[in-house]
């Protein structure tokens, strides 16, 4: 198959020279990307910044902000036969990036936020029969949120993991589909839990517009 991989952090500027993010180290994304090589598949991998090198083989696409996240995903995500969208996408970004550098007031500033677009729902709304598998990090009530998430973003699968999971080489997931109920419960190294969800993927999604493997 051909898999669509998001990674990473995006960053939304204030002005030039300044930007929110969030501690994403990308680890899940590209072992998610170096599993999916491995089994066979052909990755397009699309990545926030990050200082991790991409597994040989993969197509990379870099971008920084959310916006460049969504248009790199949107072209791709035709040709692709699923997505798994691992990344740690900003939720709000400054309504007005300001050109140059925002100077010191001497008091306090505000600065208006607005929320970014939501690229997995966007692609989930789109994505006719192919598979979607979206991410979700729930500090409270994370089964429930999670299949609230998985509706919302029609996606096929969620996979629930904790803050503890951002910036860490460790992971602990629970696989949730439509039924709200986990499907199964991995903890271990992110590149255990990504080639364990790739074997999981192989076995229950099947190509949809890449024929062949
Ligand atoms: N996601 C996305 N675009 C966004 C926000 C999130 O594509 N603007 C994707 C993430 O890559 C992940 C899934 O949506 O696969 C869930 O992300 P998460 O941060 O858990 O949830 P949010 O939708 O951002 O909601 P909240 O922060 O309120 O929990």
């Amino acid at each position: 198959m051909r898999i669509l991989i998001t990674a990473g952090p995006t960053r939304e500027y204030l002005d030039d020279v300044r930007y929110i993010s969030n501690a994403s180290s990308g680890r899940m994304g590209y072992a998610l990307a170096q599993a999916a090589l491995d089994a066979g598949h052909e990755v397009i991998l699309v990545s926030g910044p990050v200082s991790l090198e991409p597994p040989p083989g993969a197509t990379v696409c870099r971008v920084e902000t959310t916006e460049q996240m969504r248009a790199a995903c949107l072209k791709w995500f035709p040709q692709c036969d699923g997505v798994i969208a691992a990344a740690a996408v900003c939720d709000y970004k400054p309504r007005e990036r300001i050109a140059g550098k925002i100077s010191k007031t001497g008091g306090p500033i505000s600065i208006e936020m607005i929320e970014t677009d939501d690229v997995l729902a966007e692609l989930g709304n789109s994505k006719g029969r192919r598979w979607v598998v979206g991410f979700a990090l729930e500090a409270a009530n994370p089964r429930e949120n999670a299949l609230q998430k998985l509706r919302a973003k029609n996606c096929d699968l969620v996979v629930l993991n904790g803050p503890e999971a951002i910036g860490s080489e460790e992971n602990c997931v629970e696989l949730i589909d439509s039924s709200g109920h986990p499907l199964a419960r991995w903890e271990g190294s992110k590149r255990s839990i990504a080639r364990r969800l790739i074997e999981w993927i192989d076995g229950h999604f099947t190509p949809q517009v890449n024929s062949g493997r």
